[in-house]
């Protein structure tokens, strides 16, 4: 018997990217990677989740930390997470917040929630590969969101129904977005909602670097621009997905969706039947940090990670070859480079590594048509100046070589 022939059709669109096998062989100590957009271990706020571990195991939080509890998340996490969204424009009672295992869970859910085979996805072209992972699985076809233009939005929908489903949502991450760093002005979250509105399908905003500004004027969500139109969370159709990962910490795996009731009921219902709900203990932990010191710790990640962005920037200027563009993130963790047309992003990488030690993404696998081969993406969040500078030296020297070949 062959397992194989046991797996659901769905199965057959789950493909481990070769780009991911590749950049699990960067962890060789001569090798510099710009590779993985994570964050910097040495920023952890590691002593106060010592604090916050050791309180919830006490005498007094033990038993509420070590058992089964409620799918929704943990109460006063929810509470605080409350007062968080009222901060950046977007009031909500409790019940309009689920946590969840991390964004990505997030993402999953949704994408679970509400497409149907057939049914049609809008993303950027390029958008975080983990989404096009996590909706991929639940069989839509995607279809390009570009807010630079303006669309005949009917097309839209003329072409998910020619696909035999309709536009359910659109995703994008407005601030500082994984791959390309960029920001959608006002103007576009505008245009979003009201293109939301014409096709009538839900956007999902993806938070997960919202907190990361280093320069220029802090845009509202496009979730609280909505409430600001509509007067009324439940009569949004933004679903707001965030995450403490780029804040305080990926490894327990905590994030978290705002949107109106009657999503987060069914939302609460699939989390129960997935995993019940995200690690209690976790959860307790984030809380304890995110009271002690969530805006305190941030302005000094600010501090940090800007000086690196600027550090890159800075190098690339001095070393790119001439042809060769990069965007200029306000914040986040990347720049997105895009190499003269005909240069392959995942040639170079290969290159890369084996003449110079450096490494990168190449951006190709950020694009649902598989367009876009001519791009990398550089993280600057996890490397020092001085790597910096060394790595995107590095950097040009085999882009000129490459060029001149
Ligand atoms: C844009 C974006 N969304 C979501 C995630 C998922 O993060 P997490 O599940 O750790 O919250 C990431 C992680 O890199 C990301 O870049």
């Amino acid at each position: 018997m062959k397992l194989e022939e046991m797996f659901a059709t769905r199965a057959d669109r789950l493909k481990a990217s070769e780009i991911r096998e590749l950049l699990k062989l960067l962890d060789q100590p001569d090798i510099i990677s710009f590779a993985g957009g994570i964050p910097d271990p040495a920023l952890f706020p590691a002593e106060a989740f010592q604090a916050a571990y050791t309180r919830a195991l006490d005498a007094q939080h033990q038993a509420k930390a070590l058992q089964y509890s409620v799918s929704e998340g943990y109460l006063p996490l929810r509470e605080w997470l409350a007062d968080h969204m009222a901060s950046i424009g977007v009031p909500c009672d409790v019940d309009n917040i689920l946590i969840t295992s991390g964004s990505q869970q997030a993402l999953d859910y949704l994408g679970k929630l509400m497409l149907s085979p057939g049914d049609t996805a809008l993303v950027n072209w390029p958008t975080y590969l983990g989404a096009l992972a996590a909706f991929n699985a639940y069989e839509p076809r995607f279809d390009r969101l570009d807010l630079g233009v303006n669309h005949d939005v009917s097309d839209y929908a003329e072409r998910a129904e020619a696909a035999g489903g309709r536009v359910k949502f659109a995703y994008l991450s407005a601030d500082f977005s994984n791959p390309t760093g960029e920001t959608v002005d006002a103007a576009g979250r505008v245009r979003l909602l009201d293109m939301a509105d014409t096709l009538d399908c839900a956007i999902i905003e993806d938070g997960a670097y919202q907190a990361l500004r280093y320069d220029g004027q802090a845009i509202k969500p496009i979730l609280a621009m909505e409430l600001d139109q509509k007067g009324d969370l439940e009569a949004c159709r933004t679903i707001y997905c965030g995450s403490f990962s780029k804040t305080l910490s990926p490894g327990l795996r905590v994030g978290w969706i705002v949107a109106a009731k009657p999503v987060i009921a069914k939302l609460v219902l699939m989390k129960q039947a997935a995993d019940l709900h995200s690690p209690t203990i976790n959860q307790m932990a984030i809380h304890g940090v995110a009271e002690a010191c969530f805006y305190e710790h941030v302005s000094n990640l600010r501090a940090a990670y800007s000086a690196r962005r600027d550090a890159m920037l800075a190098a690339l200027a001095d070393h790119m070859p001439e042809g060769v563009e990069w965007t200029r993130p306000e914040g986040g963790m990347f720049v997105w480079i895009t190499l003269p047309k005909g240069m392959d992003g995942a040639t170079l990488l290969d290159r890369a590594v084996r003449e110079e030690r450096v490494a990168f993404v190449p951006g190709g696998a950020f694009f649902a048509d598989g367009s876009g081969t001519n791009t990398i993406r550089l993280s600057f969040s996890n490397s020092d100046k001085t790597a910096i500078d060394e790595g995107v030296a590095r950097l040009g020297a085999v882009l000129r070589r490459s060029l001149s070949d």
